[in-house]
């Protein structure tokens, strides 16, 4: 019997240790310290032993089964150790992996062009001032030297809300509203950036929306050279210091005398290619000395004050600036467009 039970531990821990599985060490567990098992059947005829040999085989039995017992707890142990360290191997995290690109947007290139407009101007110091898109027909119009029935008013062809009220067709009824705030009482350096709109057809270069800097200086003393110096300054800091300006003379009823300014072509410098039409020169903003008119009916002494003011469409600048061929590429909020002006 000692043997026996000698055998059967030499054999269960053979077994155990070649199992690779806990599949395998639970069915060993069984099959020899289970109740069928033959180390319960040693136990079981222990009866018919002499009671000498009772309690050595008895000892002996339950040394066995304990070793077993531990044999196949430490074959446990090992295993799942083992499966742990596979698992971390096959889990793990390369940190050094280059992570998937977030996509990030980016202010809209007009608002970067009038942020830099807007910088540009306060570094000479002017303020900036807003007001509001749905205009009176008296500042857009009356309050700027174009009465009623005037045929001025056709060059800009308006959005009425009603008889009075309509989408303002430019910035300069602003001019008009801050200078009637301060009815005569204060020099004026400011310009205005903001939405404007026009019964277009949209086209590659016209759109029924778009947006316009407005500037105004009144004081006691402004001359067409300050507004030249400044347009001046203007074009060569967005533009690049190469480019010369010129004014040609030209009409608006809200200024007198009027001008408009050209810069000198990028493309040819002034001596005429396809992209300036040959002239040399393209258009970008019109301008003036306020009329005496629209200075007296905001309450300004044209006698004592005198201002200029300009107006430039933001879009345009744009466009020549960045070599933008269609306006609406500005409102139709294509990424591919709009994230190559994505400023860091
Ligand atoms: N308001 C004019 C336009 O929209 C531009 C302008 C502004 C001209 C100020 C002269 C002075 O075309």
């Amino acid at each position: 019997m000692k043997e026996r039970l000698q055998t059967l531990q030499q054999e269960a821990l053979n077994k155990v240790n070649q199992a690779s599985t806990l599949e395998t060490l639970q069915a060993i567990r069984v099959s020899y310290l289970g109740k069928k098992g033959p180390i319960t059947e040693v136990l079981r005829g222990m009866g018919k032993l002499s009671p000498e040999e009772r309690p050595v085989i008895g000892d002996l039995a339950n040394k066995v089964r304990e070793s077993i017992a531990t044999g196949l707890d430490n074959k446990k142990a090992d295993l799942e150790a083992e499966a742990l360290e596979k698992k971390l191997e096959t889990e793990q995290i390369d940190v050094t992996l280059p992570g998937r690109p977030v996509s990030v947007g980016g202010p809209h290139l007009l608002t970067s062009i009038v942020e830099e407009i807007e910088n540009l101007f306060i570094g000479m110091g002017f303020e900036v001032r807003e007001g509001p898109e749905v205009e009176t027909d008296y500042y857009n119009f009356e309050a700027l030297n174009l009465p009623k029935g005037h045929p001025a008013r056709d060059m800009q062809d308006s959005f009425y809300i009603t008889e009075e009220l309509l989408l303002r067709t430019h910035t300069s009824p602003v001019q008009a509203r801050t200078m009637g705030k301060y009815k005569g009482n204060k020099s004026l350096k400011m310009i205005c950036p903001g939405k404007v709109y026009r019964r277009d057809t949209d086209d590659a270069t016209h759109s029924h929306q778009f947006t316009q800097v407005e500037g105004l200086y009144v004081d006691k003393d402004v001359r067409m050279s300050d507004l030249k110096g400044v347009l001046n300054r203007f074009a060569k800091q967005f533009f690049g210091e190469e480019r010369e300006i010129r004014l040609r003379p030209s009409f608006f009823p809200f200024t007198e005398p009027s001008v408009e300014m050209d810069i000198s072509c990028k493309v040819c410098h002034g001596k005429g290619c396809s992209v300036c039409k040959q002239t040399g020169w393209i258009e970008i903003l019109g301008g003036g000395m306020v009329h005496p008119r629209v200075l007296e009916m905001a309450g300004y002494d044209p006698t004592v004050y005198s201002g200029f003011a300009f107006g430039m469409g933001t879009e345009r600048i744009a466009m020549l600036k960045y070599g933008v061929d269609d306006i609406r590429y500005f409102y139709t909020n294509d990424v591919r467009f709009l994230s190559q002006y994505y400023k860091a």
